[in-house]
């Protein structure tokens, strides 16, 4: 009987050494150490020995017994560490792999030139208000003295939001002048604003036209309001936003809501003057159009001409950040693409 046990021993420790999962684990428990496991079969058994074999036959089995449970609690232990290790060593975590850069968003070139034109004229006692991308037939043209039929209607290929495009219905506005009159109607001189915002005209699209732009359109209206505040300011602002070495040029113009009227025109910066493609070879690249208010605009809106006159002008922040950055077509601003907006950060 003890010869019995140490081979149930040997078997025994031999099977659970090979094993190597909870499973294989359990099942040998269960065999060996179970209820009706062969140690507690053979416990039960004892009865049966004549009585002088029972003591040495008991104490035997009973060493056995403890030593399977001590032997169990080892394999599990160590199947425990083996597991361990092998999900430490799948998931291991190298602390020297340089990070992922985290994709920042940033301004585009367009809004930070749109928010320093407004903030060089901020800085001048200049309001800034805004006003609707779409526009009556009214403020767009009548208001500013450009009667239904006019010729001067020519001057901007307007999307009507009627197609029949009848006179006194709504239009995508073409410039930012509507604002002009739309702020003069609400307030009393003294008059100092900027307004920014879309403008949509059915262009030819080119190098230095687009579909949708953007302008900023200024008014100071006020007594005593000369030709000669209207080009200190705007001079001031070119210096400010392009340098004091850049030149600026202004030329007679003509829009029927304001007279005189006139253009200003930057130095060309990709050519610096020598004529290139962006200016079409002249060497000169016009940022805006402007103009003393006319008289007939002021008395719509209840001012009266004889004791105030202002100054108006619409400039384009495409043009503007062009000249600036020394871009040569105006569609890369909205073209979305990253390699050129990333060279802005
Ligand atoms: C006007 O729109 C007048 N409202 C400007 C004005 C305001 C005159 C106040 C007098 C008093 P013009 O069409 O020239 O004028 O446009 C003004 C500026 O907007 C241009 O100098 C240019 O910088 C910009 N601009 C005009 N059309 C486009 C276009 N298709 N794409 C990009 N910029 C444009």
């Amino acid at each position: 009987m003890i010869d019995t046990l140490r081979e149930l021993e040997a078997t025994a420790l031999r099977e659970l050494n090979a094993i190597e999962d909870e499973e294989g684990l359990e099942r040998w428990r269960v065999q060996y150490l179970g209820k009706k496991g062969a140690v507690t079969q053979t416990l039960r058994g004892l009865g049966a020995l004549p009585p002088e074999e029972r003591p040495a036959v008991g104490q035997a089995a009973n060493a056995l017994r403890d030593k399977l449970e001590a032997e169990f609690a080892q394999r599990q232990k160590r199947l425990l560490e083996m597991a361990a290790q092998r999900a430490l060593s799948a998931e291991r975590i190298d602390v020297t792999l340089p990070g992922r850069e985290v994709s920042l968003g940033q301004i585009h070139p367009l809004t930070s030139t749109l928010n320093e034109i407004l903030n060089i004229f901020v800085m001048m006692g200049f309001q800034v208000v805004e006003g609707p991308e779409v526009e009556w037939d009214y403020y767009n043209f009548e208001a500013l003295n450009i009667p239904p039929n006019h010729p001067a209607r020519d001057m901007w290929d307007t999307f009507y939001v009627d197609a029949d495009h009848r006179v006194g219905e709504m239009l995508l506005r073409t410039h930012t002048s509507p604002n002009q009159v739309r702020v003069m109607e609400k307030t009393r001189p003294p008059v100092r604003v900027v307004v920014p915002g879309k403008c949509y005209r059915y262009e030819a699209v080119d190098a230095s036209h687009e579909a949708m732009f953007y302008q900023v359109e200024g008014l100071a209206v006020d007594e005593g309001i000369t030709l000669a505040d209207l080009k200190g300011v705007l001079t001031s602002f070119a210096h400010l936003m392009f340098g004091r070495d850049r030149r600026v040029r202004f030329r007679c113009d003509y829009f029927p809501f304001v007279e005189p009227g006139a253009e200003m025109a930057v130095e060309c910066w990709v050519c610096r003057g020598q004529g290139c493609r962006l200016c079409k070879n002249t060497g000169w690249i016009e940022i805006m159009g402007a103009g003393m208010v006319h008289p007939r605009v002021l008395e719509r809106v209840g001012y009266d001409p004889s004791i105030y006159t202002g100054f108006a002008f619409g400039m384009g922040p495409e043009r503007v950040a062009m000249l600036r950055y020394g871009i040569d077509d105006i569609r890369l601003f909205y073209g979305n693409d990253l390699r050129f907006l990333r060279q802005f950060r």
